[in-house]
């Protein structure tokens, strides 16, 4: 059973993770001591298995899909009470930064002068939110947990989230929301945990712990576009990819065409599964340096790329680490009435309506 961190006084809330690829919508009642899941939805924002092109990214094409998806779910946007949805991507950073003991006032200036340095934008342009995560004893030192992200990004979202006729209530950073869905539902042993929402077009890694570090960053390769080296490695169309992706999952990589490719030894041929496994040994190899931690239990997929098959098995191999497919939804009462609810495809979403306030 999830736990619910705070008692308030939230009947219900909306999750809302709107991605390039698809919009995912988990809608929970909040019960005495945890949640029960009243409806969820998965609906692509493209066509389905066709190759898209930047036309095919504009915002208008968010409307009608959010629409239909809160008619067919009997939402009335004007009455959402608690809506949570998530921003990403390049115009945003969360940082865990130590900074020593300064009070509320002194702080906020400082801490801006920090994000600045995570997101090269005019100061005007910022938009900033931390959490003091603790203060050290021994030396009066404070972790804080710092999210900004820019104006122009939130205002696109409102754009977005108006066209469907809804209002931003609570508007999470994604690497937050991912956490959570962790946190909240199962986290419950020390150690270090990497989630990993493997989405379309990006990765959102964080790695987290009761007591260690928080570090996230994105990177930047998705299913997309193991769906273009699949059409390049098999010079098909990327329809034809698409359907042997989802079909044959990593196998389908595995191919002369690619054994080739790989012995010229050549970056631009890897495939993008392979490139994020690089990536995220890359970077825990950072966490270990900057953290001095490298207890590291498990790697946990979601994100729709997570239903790769194979996946698991690879990431274990690579990074020398566990790795399984993270199902959150299984936490959550009433998730059991439903035959498709148990997808990693929303554990963002799920984490969004799970937030405490
Ligand atoms: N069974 C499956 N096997 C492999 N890939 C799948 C499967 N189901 C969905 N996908 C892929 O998952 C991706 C969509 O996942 P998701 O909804 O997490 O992305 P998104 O949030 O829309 O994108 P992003 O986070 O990059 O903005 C698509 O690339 C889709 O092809
Ligand atoms: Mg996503």
């Amino acid at each position: 059973m999830a736990k619910k961190k705070k008692l308030n006084k939230i009947k219900e809330s909306i999750g809302l993770d709107i991605g390039t690829h698809s919009i995912k919508l988990v809608h929970l009642k909040h019960v005495h001591d945890g949640f029960k899941l009243v409806n969820f939805a998965i609906r692509s924002t493209i066509p389905e298995g066709l190759e898209h092109n930047q036309s095919d990214l504009m915002n208008d094409r968010y409307a009608p899909v959010l629409t239909g998806m809160l008619r067919s779910l009997k939402i009335n946007p004007k009455k959402v009470k608690h809506l949570v949805t998530s921003v990403g991507g390049d115009n945003t950073s969360i940082k865990q930064i130590k900074t020593i003991f300064l009070p509320d006032d002194e702080l906020e200036s400082a801490l801006f002068f920090e994000a600045k340095k995570h997101l090269p934008i005019s100061g005007s342009e910022m938009v900033l939110d931390y959490q003091v995560l603790n203060v050290e004893e021994k030396t009066n030192n404070m972790n804080i947990l710092l999210a900004s992200t820019t104006r122009a990004l939130l205002k696109e979202h409102t754009q977005i989230l108006g066209s469907g006729g809804l209002q931003p209530n609570v508007v999470d950073l994604e690497p937050l929301a991912v956490a959570n869905s962790f946190a909240l539902t199962t986290l419950d042993e020390d150690g270090l945990y990497v989630l990993l929402n493997v989405g379309a077009y990006k990765t959102n890694m964080v790695v987290y712990s009761n007591k260690s570090k928080f570090f996230t960053r994105d990177i930047s390769w998705g299913g997309y576009h193991y769906s273009k080296d699949l059409a390049k490695i098999h010079k098909c169309s990327f329809e034809e990819a698409e359907k042997m992706k989802l079909e044959l999952g990593l196998a389908a990589q595995k191919t002369n065409a690619s054994k080739e490719s790989l012995l010229a030894l050549d970056i631009t041929e890897k495939t993008a599964i392979e490139q994020i496994a690089l990536e995220v040994k890359r970077s825990l190899r950072f966490y270990v340096k900057e953290a001095g931690d490298s207890d590291f239990r498990k790697i946990l997929l979601v994100g729709g790329t997570a239903k790769l098959k194979g996946l698991p098995e690879y990431f274990s191999e690579q990074l020398n680490i566990p790795t399984e497919i993270f199902n959150p939804m299984t936490e959550i009462d009433g998730a059991d009435r439903f035959s498709d609810a148990l997808d990693p495809q929303l554990a963002l979403a799920l984490g969004l309506a799970m937030r405490p306030e």
